[in-house]
């Protein structure tokens, strides 16, 4: 049982999964970035987030499949909608949003037991360009920390190559919050930071999965989670934004599991 690819945990209590169980979390990472691709048409002023989450869970029952967030630790939702200053975990609700709002939709199902986990930005109307650029550092952020994945690398680089990019354009990386493993599980080790040092933290092998799903406020870093014991917003109000991809570690590199079918990810092409 010492072989890579047997199903073992590292020291860290990070699960080495098998070739062949990426095949699962492609099917759940692509039926979570389809549901998310067909949301946008759903996002306008004037809608709410609890009409949009009621389509999510629509179209996740009618793939056959399973929402992760509904009855996890008591959340009864089938996304999570950020909106604006909201950093994440927003609960959807009945109130509508407004020209310029920028929301982040955080959609995880389970197909065959395998999770799928990815979020993206939309707006609702006209985009700022205060907002647009917001947007872009976030996602251009989650890439660069995907591209330092591979065998060798360390966690410590992915945050590493998170942080250094968002802070050289003067924005701030969200410490509050991190990513996590996942597989046939939802949360499991390690964090996955979006801060960090270079060659600090476990060492990526192969058959690892797990999220990167880093969140950048305009303002200061500081959060604070509201009396709902959910909504965690800025301190400061300043617009927050975030992305996730669920990925699995190659023998060379990485795979991106929630990668858009259609090719989308930018809230207005
Ligand atoms: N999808 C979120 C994540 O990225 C977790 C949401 S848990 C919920 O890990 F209960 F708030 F939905
Ligand atoms: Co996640
Ligand atoms: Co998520």
């Amino acid at each position: 049982m010492n072989d890579l690819h047997t199903g073992r945990t590292t020291k860290d209590g990070i699960r080495i999964h098998n070739p062949s169980d990426s095949a699962g979390m492609l099917a759940a990472g692509q039926l979570a970035a389809s549901i998310l691709d067909e949301i946008a048409e759903h996002v306008f002023p004037g809608q709410t987030t609890g009409e949009i989450d009621r389509i999510i869970e629509q179209k996740v029952n009618d793939a056959g499949a399973t929402s992760a967030t509904i009855g996890y630790k008591g959340y009864q939702h089938a996304s999570c909608i950020s909106v604006n200053h909201v950093v994440c975990h927003g609960i959807p609700s009945d109130k509508k949003l407004k020209d310029g709002d920028i929301l982040n939709i955080d959609v995880t199902v389970i197909v065959d037991g395998w999770f799928g986990d990815t979020s993206r930005m939309y707006v609702a109307g006209k985009l700022s360009r205060k907002s647009e650029r917001l947007i872009q550092v976030t996602h251009d952020a989650l890439m660069l920390g995907i591209e330092a994945v591979k065998p060798g690398n360390t966690f410590g680089d992915i945050g590493h190559a998170i942080q250094t990019f968002v802070e050289s354009h003067r924005m701030a990386v969200v410490t509050d919050f991190c990513g996590h493993g996942l597989g046939r599980v939802f949360h499991a080790p390690p964090n996955v930071l979006h801060y960090g040092k270079p060659g600090t933290k476990a060492v990526l092998e192969p058959g690892m999965f797990f999220t990167i799903e880093p969140m950048v406020n305009l303002g200061r870093a500081e959060t604070k989670t509201l009396s709902d014991d959910w909504t965690a917003v800025t301190r400061d109000k300043s617009l927050s934004a975030q992305f996730e991809h669920s990925i699995g570690v190659t023998e060379d590199g990485f795979e991106i599991f929630t990668l858009s079918p259609a090719g989308k990810f930018h809230p207005t092409y």
